[in-house]
């Protein structure tokens, strides 16, 4: 069988600003694999919470409310005219918003809720079903597809993560300061592996990739590695 009859699930799980997305987009423009970013999932059902007001004053989630009308929320994506991915809510192009600041400072209380998750799951297990996929997170090789055929777990250190993103945002023009990004960093990586539900861990047969001193040709490379060595053992 040839590489492209050999369909596989990849998962690549690791902290945030790790350059998890652009690694997996790049893969799977590479092998001809639907690539999806289950973040962007967590982030529409955030704006869809931020716009039916709930968040309550505490800062808490109207989970009440929340229930009721996640069984009708529908979360797809498109290509735009380059060929990446966008996310759309019941079919609105939404990608522009859910990476606002006002989406990324909710999220986590989103992530952090046992019934948005376990239909997000379901939702991201159906994409699977027909392999030939590579997914990004935080939990897709320990819950998503703990069967998946190759699991890419993703670290650098938070020093190197926060100065790449103090320079993305520099290059934008954006006024922002080392530390504050650093702490931001830092809060992140606790949120995320102190959760009660689905913390981010290494799953056990999870290959480790540290990029802190990568070049992204070399993590392309070594990332093209691993997928050809997984085909070639099927
Ligand atoms: O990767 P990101 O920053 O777009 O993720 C947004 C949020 O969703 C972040 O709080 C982590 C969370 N997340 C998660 O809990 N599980 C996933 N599979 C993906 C993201």
């Amino acid at each position: 069988m040839d590489r492209n009859t050999k369909k596989i699930v990849i998962a690549v799980d690791g902290f945030s600003s790790c350059g998890k997305s652009t690694m997996a987009k790049d893969l799977a423009k590479a092998i001809g694999y639907i690539y999806i970013d289950s973040g962007a999932m967590y982030r529409a059902v955030t704006l869809l919470a931020l716009r039916r007001n709930l968040f309550l004053p505490d800062g808490q989630v109207d989970t009440e409310k929340l229930r009721t009308i996640l069984p009708n929320i529908r979360i797809t994506f498109t290509l735009n005219s380059e060929g990446r991915p966008e996310t759309c809510l019941n079919g609105e192009n939404v990608e522009k918003e859910i990476r606002g600041l006002e989406v990324s400072s909710h999220v986590s209380r989103i992530a952090a809720l046992d019934f948005v998750r376990s239909e997000l799951v379901r939702q991201q297990q159906l994409m699977g079903q027909e392999k030939g996929i590579i997914m990004d997170g935080r939990d897709i090789g320990t819950c998503v597809f703990p069967n998946a055929e190759l699991k890419i777990f993703v670290v650098a250190s938070a020093e190197i993560r926060a100065q790449r993103r103090y320079d993305e945002l520099t290059a934008k023009g954006e006024k922002v300061q080392y530390e504050d990004i650093l702490n931001n960093v830092q809060e992140r990586d606790r949120i995320d592996t102190t959760r009660a539900v689905s913390p981010l861990r290494k799953a056990d047969d999870a290959i480790e990739l540290d990029n802190s001193h990568l070049t992204p040709e070399e993590q392309k490379e070594w990332l093209m590695e691993q997928f050809n060595r997984v085909i070639a053992s099927l």
